[in-house]
């Protein structure tokens, strides 16, 4: 997408699908991952958490309870428990029958095609999954620097510094909801280590946008569910905007 500048010049604004293009098909589900495809959005976002056996799901909730037929922490399930659940019925029938992804399915079907914004869940539930991230990238040689457009992300920072040691080449980025992590001192801490500040879009304005950027960093806001919401952040200048609807960020896609 582009955002017209004061000066009528035309900057790049990252569209990024966030669960999937979660406005028209079920969140975290393939359906949704290929409709932001075929929306030609520039990234899509994921929730990634760890069954009780190992495997790396999409997934945002911690229970599987609003957006299956199931019940329970995704923890505390196996695999195949969670692969027999019906993960798209809940948004509509059409949809019945979408499963919950494995991180290996989502890494093999889309890179290459769209990126991909990793957000490690609560890792804090996860002992260890920062490791299992960064050896499945490496396994398929994607812990290059930027052009493979793969971002990983997380409201825990202790997580975030731990990836940025495993892949230090792969971009990481911090989440938030807090003024606090607006402040100079934070957007310096995060600089140590981050290269995206993605923040909740009512604490963003264009001073911190500014801030951000003079710390070499960028931004990519969220979420939006309205229109409006979009052109604020146009104009506030982000990098990238997280959206369940990407033609709100640009109509022409
Ligand atoms: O990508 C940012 C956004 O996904 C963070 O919030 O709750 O939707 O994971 P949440
Ligand atoms: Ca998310």
């Amino acid at each position: 997408a582009f955002a017209s500048e004061s000066a009528g010049a035309r900057r790049q604004v990252d569209t990024v699908a966030h669960r999937g293009a979660s406005g028209y098909a079920p969140e975290n589900t393939i359906a949704a991952f290929d409709k932001a495809v075929e929306m030609k959005a520039d990234y899509i976002e994921i929730d990634v958490q760890r069954s009780k056996d190992g495997e790396l799901v999409i997934i945002h909730d911690t229970t599987v309870d609003r957006t299956t037929d199931g019940t329970g922490y995704v923890k505390d399930l196996t695999f195949e428990q969670i692969r027999s659940l019906d993960a798209g019925s809940w948004m509509g029938e059409r949809f019945k029958g979408e499963k919950i992804p494995t991180f290996d399915e989502i890494l093999d079907r889309y890179h290459g095609k769209i990126g991909i914004l990793v957000e490690l869940k609560a890792p804090e539930l996860y002992p260890g999954i920062e490791e299992t991230v960064a050896q499945k990238l490496k396994e398929r040689h994607l812990e290059k620097p930027q052009n493979e457009k793969i971002i990983i992300q997380s409201f825990n920072f202790d997580s975030m510094k731990k990836i940025n040691g495993l892949l230090p080449k792969v971009p990481v980025g911090v989440l938030t909801s807090s003024k606090e992590h607006t402040t100079e001192q934070a957007l310096k801490d995060f600089s140590a280590y981050a290269e995206y500040v993605n923040p909740h879009y009512s604490i963003v304005t264009e001073d911190f946008v500014q801030q951000v950027h003079a710390y070499d960093m960028k931004i990519q806001s969220w979420t939006v569910r309205k229109p409006e919401e979009a052109e604020f952040l146009l104009k506030m200048k982000v990098d990238g905007i997280i959206t369940d609807y990407p033609d709100y960020v640009d109509p022409r896609k």
